[in-house]
């Protein structure tokens, strides 16, 4: 049930909260979840090379086109997360993607932050930019439609990794950035991830993802960000991906979930995951034993909000051809058809065959 937020509650007049309440708990009714199509055009061009697809305006656009019209879709997502260049776009036929979404009753989004730079005296880290300018930026997609926004920080872990300094002044960036969104009426959707690239253990991911969540909250607190109009959309807890010691479904679930229920204080309305490059079979299933396991003790919405783990297997499909389209959407739909599945704890390797 979505959480009740009461006018007399209000702390700040600048800030519509009933609003945002609204639109939080409408990205996370039911079982639905997120689908974030808001790769950078470096990054969708990197996906697009590696197929062998034209990195063009044009590929891009269709393949968003494609994504967008997918019959079904809105059956299992609530929200897109769009990018700049995505937000613009129409189909084909001229209809904008925005009113496609929004006919099909899907809540549009935007990714607002310009990427991870190079972090000045931290070496191998990364700090997420576009603070500067956010205010007119975020009045124009709204003014757009877009009813939420989402800013990436990204901590790796390795040899004397991640630093004091990086987790701090990204918590603070996403923190001033949720602050801007909610004046701008707009949910923020807050996503702190630590890397899974590394040969680090399961319990050192937890601890990192653990520290880094609370110098987040530490700082939405500072910056007077109200939990009850933002989404949190963390990392789930894995082992590094090179790490000998790959851990079973349940034990990834069981610290998942030990990490959340220590750090992320129970006011958010819901956790949306993203998935970091896990494969879309795992990260359904990973989701299904996350919500199965901890039904009763998790008072959040236990989300989701993947790109890869829901495009990658219909890019594959697609490969930039017209007649690969249909089945690309199927294979889309099927992949949101499993983490809707996986939110009620019911997702099984026996959906991948039917
Ligand atoms: P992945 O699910 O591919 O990690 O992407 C989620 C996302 O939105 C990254 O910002």
């Amino acid at each position: 049930m979505p959480i009740q937020f009461k006018p007399e509650d209000s702390r700040n007049s600048l800030v519509d909260e009933q609003k945002l309440v609204q639109t939080a708990a409408a990205l996370l009714v039911g079982d639905k979840g997120l689908l974030a199509m808001d790769e950078s055009n470096p990054t969708c061009d990197q996906r697009f090379a590696r197929l062998g697809i034209p990195q063009t305006v044009e590929a891009r656009r269709a393949y968003r086109e494609l994504i967008v019209t997918a019959p079904g879709l809105a059956d299992s997502i609530s929200g897109a997360i769009l990018y700049d260049e995505t937000i613009r776009q129409r189909t084909l036929e001229g209809v904008p993607f925005l009113k496609i979404l929004l006919d099909a009753g899907i809540v549009p989004g935007i990714k607002v932050d310009l990427g991870a730079k190079d972090m000045a005296g931290h070496p191998g880290e990364k700090i997420t930019e576009g603070l500067d300018g956010l205010r007119e930026r975020l009045a124009e997609y709204a003014g757009m439609g877009a009813r939420f926004a989402k800013w990436r920080a990204v901590l790796a872990i390795g040899d004397g990794l991640p630093s004091r300094g990086c987790m701090e002044a990204n918590a603070h960036a996403l923190a001033r950035y949720a602050a801007l969104c909610q004046e701008a009426g707009l949910v923020p959707i807050v996503e702190p991830e630590v890397l899974m690239e590394g040969a680090h253990t399961l319990e050192r991911c937890g601890q990192v993802t653990e520290e880094f969540l609370c110098a987040v909250f530490a700082q939405l607190h500072t910056q007077r960000v109200m939990l009850e109009g933002m989404i949190l959309k963390p990392n789930m807890v894995l082992p590094g991906s090179t790490c000998p010691d790959q851990a079973t479904v349940e034990k990834v679930a069981d610290a998942t979930v030990a990490c959340l229920l220590r750090a992320v204080p129970p006011a958010v309305p819901g956790i949306a995951f993203l998935s970091g490059g896990q494969s879309a079979e795992l990260a359904s299933a990973r989701l299904s034993a996350i919500n199965t396991i901890f039904k009763l003790r998790q008072p959040l919405a236990l989300a989701f909000s993947f790109a890869r783990a829901i495009q990658q297997p219909a890019l594959e499909i697609w490969k930039g051809e017209d007649a690969n389209a249909p089945e690309a959407q199927r294979a889309l739909v099927h992949r949101a058809r499993c983490n809707r599945a996986a939110r009620r704890g019911g997702y099984s390797a026996e959906m991948e065959r039917s």
